[in-house]
Parts: structure tokens; C-alpha cells; sequence
């Protein structure tokens, strides 16, 4: 009981703190102002200029993975003895809205190394796990990849039927299909989550590394996608693949757990990408509205334009904050689910509206492939959808609130 009240005690404190802004710092640190310099400088001179080329063709961009990774932003909160930058989760949103600005499908590809592979392995794998599989995804020279998701169960995750089947000598036997497996087609390795124990639903869900190398992985069909095209998303199948006893994730029948707990890390990441995305149509958007003109003066003096870029104003600044906190609540190791499902709701939906509303300000000039705004509108949509919908976000944020399931 005590410790109950001490965990609302503290969770009252942080609501304080963040929400009436007593004392919230507003300013960047040296090292955060650093990572998003050389994030940004990344992302306009060689992101950018062939993010046509690369939606237009789905080309994976791996030269460009690669200088990320050179520059530390493929394990921004990986540690230095792992091979990454050492650098704290405001860093991670910092960067990603700079790259997501010049691109959003390199910024999938980077959310996914940072968030949802490096993260979950520094979190539950052990010591020998952390050698062998983060220092070379953290430094770019591989790609990772995640697999929760199945044909068949995608926001309900444990109607998962991968199945991993222990042996009498101790290693697992799994066999299965995942699907939307973002990098599954040039992963080195993934992080999977399958049925060790189906009556226990939730607790028989056992995650494992695997080694896209080995006997028994098998590569299915590419995801012809809307927006995002240049990372690449398959399916994936393990028929009779063997997994070591060594190469399970933290304890068996923990998948479960550790799945939502690297989503939720995940989340700050995919609500920073909207970010970038929005920031991108909204300035687009401003130099639009002061260049063209109808009626004898510039769009962007009649009020209905203006009310458009004051509410697209708003919508981004409070993604912008309400992200900040999510992410500087998981630095101070509290407990950050409801926050980074706020976020992530917030500033997807918010990424919605304003490239909306960019496209719209824009009329034919956005409609058109000549300019990026059809491209933000295209890729804006993913993040409404992947790393958990939006009804899953409300479900998980009124869960929280209410106390009630
Ligand atoms: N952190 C740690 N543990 C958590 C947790 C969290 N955020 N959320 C739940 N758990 C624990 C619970 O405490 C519970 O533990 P006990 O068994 O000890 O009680 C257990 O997990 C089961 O929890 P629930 O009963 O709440 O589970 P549920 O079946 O009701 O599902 C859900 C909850 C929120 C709907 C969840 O299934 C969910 O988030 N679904 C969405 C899945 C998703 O985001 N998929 C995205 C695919 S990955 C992707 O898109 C990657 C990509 O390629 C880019």
C-alpha cells in the first residue's frame, strides 16, 4: 500500500512538473543541440535531396543508413561501449524530427534500429546478447528489425500463432509467419516474438534474437505501401528454425512485456517522426502562403490561410511538447506508457491535419509530384497506424486514466 501511494505521490509530482510547467526547463542541453545540428545537416544535404528518388523508386537507401550509423544516430541512447552515441531519449526526439523532416521513410528505418531493436536488447538481453547484436546495428554497418506482428493479429498481439516449441536438448523449434516487418527485407537481425506457452496467452509469449543467416528464415513478399517507400517491409516465415536457449530475450514468457515496454519506447519515436513530417509541410507551407498570390495579395493574409497556419502552429508545438515529456520522463526512468501514447496520438493526428491542410493551401501545387507535399500527406498516414493505431493509444491512455480494462 505505502508503495502505492508513493508511486501516486511521484506520479503526481511529475504531473506537476510537466503539465503546469513549474519546473520544466525549456532548454537544450549542449550535447542535444550538438546531435540535432548533425542530424539536420545529415538530413538537408543528403537525405532530402533524394527523397524524390527514393519514394518514386522504394530504393532502400543504405549509403544514407550508413553515414547515420557513422554519425551515431543509429544507437543515439546506445551506449559508447556498444557502439552508440551515449546520448539520452530528448537527444533520439531531437534527431529524429531532423531526419523525418528531410525523409520520413529513413527515419522508420532509424527508428526502428534505436527504438524497437537496440532499445529492447539493452534493456533484457544479457551481456554477451549486448556484444553480439547491438554494436553493429548501432553503428549502421547492419540493419534490425522487429516482429510482433502476424497476418492475422496486428493490434490484438497475443493472437500470435509462431510458435517456438522447446526441444528435450533445450533449443526451440519455431515455426510461423510475421508480417509488416519494416526492414525485414535487408535485416541482419530481428527481435521475434512467438508462443512458447499458448494457454497462457500473454504470459507464453517468449521473445528471441534471430540470425536472418540461418537455416530455416525464410523472406515472403515486399509490401507495396502508400507512403514510406523506401523502407522496406516484407514478410517473413521460420520453418523448423532453430533458436538457442542462448538466444532468448530476457526470460521465457516475458515477450509479452518486453514487446508493449520497447513500444512504448518505440512510440516517442514514431510521435517524433510525425513531427518532422508536419514541421516539413508546415514550413513548405509558409513560404508558400507569403510567395503566392490571388486577388492581388499574398494567400497568406486572408484569414481563412491564416487560421489554417495558427491551428497548425498549435497542433505542432504541442506534439512538440507533449513528446518532450514522454521522453524526458523515460530518462529519468519513470514509467512513460500513458505519455508516449499521448504523444504518439497527438502528434500523428496532428501530422495528419497539417499535411492535410498543406496539401490543401497548396491546391494543384499540392496535388502535384513537382512539389514534396503529396509525399508528406502519403507518408503522415503510417504513423496513425504502425507501433499501435490510434484506437489502441485511447484505449491504452483512457486504461491508465480511468483504472478500469
Ligand atoms: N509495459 C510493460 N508491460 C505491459 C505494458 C507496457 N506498456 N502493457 C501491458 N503490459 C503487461 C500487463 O501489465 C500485463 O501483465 P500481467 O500479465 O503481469 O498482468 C500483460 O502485459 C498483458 O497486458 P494487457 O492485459 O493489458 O494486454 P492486452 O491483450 O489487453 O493488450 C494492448 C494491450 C495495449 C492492446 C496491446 O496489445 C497493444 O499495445 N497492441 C498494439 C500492438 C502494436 O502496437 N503493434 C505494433 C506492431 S510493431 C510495428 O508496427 C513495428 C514496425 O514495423 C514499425
Amino acid at each position: 500500500m505505502g508503495g502505492v501511494l508513493q508511486r501516486a505521490r511521484l506520479q503526481f509530482a511529475i504531473h506537476l512538473r510537466s503539465i503546469r510547467g513549474a519546473r520544466v526547463d525549456f532548454r537544450f542541453t549542449e550535447e542535444q543541440l550538438m546531435i540535432q545540428d548533425v542530424a539536420r545537416r545529415i538530413a538537408q544535404e543528403k537525405i532530402a535531396p533524394s527523397a524524390e528518388h527514393h519514394d518514386q523508386t522504394g530504393e532502400f537507401p543504405l549509403a544514407n543508413i550508413r553515414t547515420l550509423g557513422e554519425n551515431g544516430l543509429m544507437g543515439i541512447e546506445v551506449p559508447a561501449e556498444y557502439g552508440g552515441a551515449g546520448m539520452d531519449p530528448v537527444s533520439y526526439v531531437l534527431a529524429m524530427i531532423e531526419i523525418a523532416a528531410g525523409d520520413a521513410a529513413h527515419s522508420t528505418i532509424m527508428s526502428v534500429n534505436n527504438s524497437l531493436f537496440c532499445n529492447g536488447i539493452l534493456k533484457n538481453g544479457t551481456e554477451e546478447q549486448k556484444q553480439l547484436y547491438v554494436r553493429a546495428i548501432a553503428e549502421g554497418r547492419e540493419i534490425g528489425a522487429f516482429a510482433l506482428t502476424e497476418p492475422q493479429s496486428g493490434s490484438d498481439a497475443t493472437a500470435m500463432r509462431c510458435k517456438a516449441i522447446k526441444q528435450a536438448d533445450g533449443t526451440y523449434l519455431i515455426n510461423g509467419k510475421k508480417s509488416w516487418i519494416t526492414s525485414g527485407p535487408v535485416a541482419k537481425y530481428i527481435v521475434l516474438f512467438a508462443m512458447t506457452d499458448p494457454d497462457k496467452h500473454a504470459r507464453g509469449i517468449t521473445a528471441f534474437m534471430i540470425d536472418t543467416a540461418r537455416a530455416g528464415f525464410h523472406r515472403g513478399k515486399t509490401e507495396p505501401k502508400l507512403g514510406i517507400r523506401a523502407s522496406a517491409t516484407c514478410e517473413i516465415e521460420f520453418a523448423d528454425y532453430v533458436a538457442q536457449p542462448d538466444e532468448v530475450l530476457g526470460e521465457e514468457g516475458h515477450g509479452f512485456k518486453i514487446a508493449m515496454g520497447v513500444l512504448d519506447a518505440g512510440r516517442i519515436g514514431i510521435a517524433s517522426q510525425a513531427i518532422g513530417i508536419a514541421r516539413a509541410a508546415y514550413e513548405a507551407t509558409l513560404t508558400y502562403v507569403r510567395d503566392r498570390k490571388a486577388f492581388g495579395a499574398p494567400i497568406g493574409t486572408f484569414q481563412m490561410t491564416q487560421a489554417k497556419i495558427a491551428d497548425m502552429k498549435c497542433k505542432l508545438d504541442a506534439a512538440l511538447l507533449l513528446t518532450l515529456r514522454a521522453a524526458w520522463l523515460k530518462g529519468q526512468d519513470q514509467r512513460f506508457t500513458n505519455e508516449a501514447a499521448i504523444a504518439k496520438l497527438t502528434a500523428s493526428e496532428a501530422a495528419m491535419w497539417i499535411t492535410h491542410q498543406a496539401v490543401q493551401i497548396h491546391g494543384g501545387m499540392g496535388y502535384s509530384k513537382e512539389m514534396p507535399l503529396e509525399r508528406y500527406f502519403r507518408d503522415a498516414k503510417i504513423t496513425e497506424i504502425y507501433e499501435g493505431t490510434s484506437e489502441i493509444q485511447r484505449l491504452v491512455i483512457a486504461r491508465n486514466e480511468t483504472g478500469l480494462r
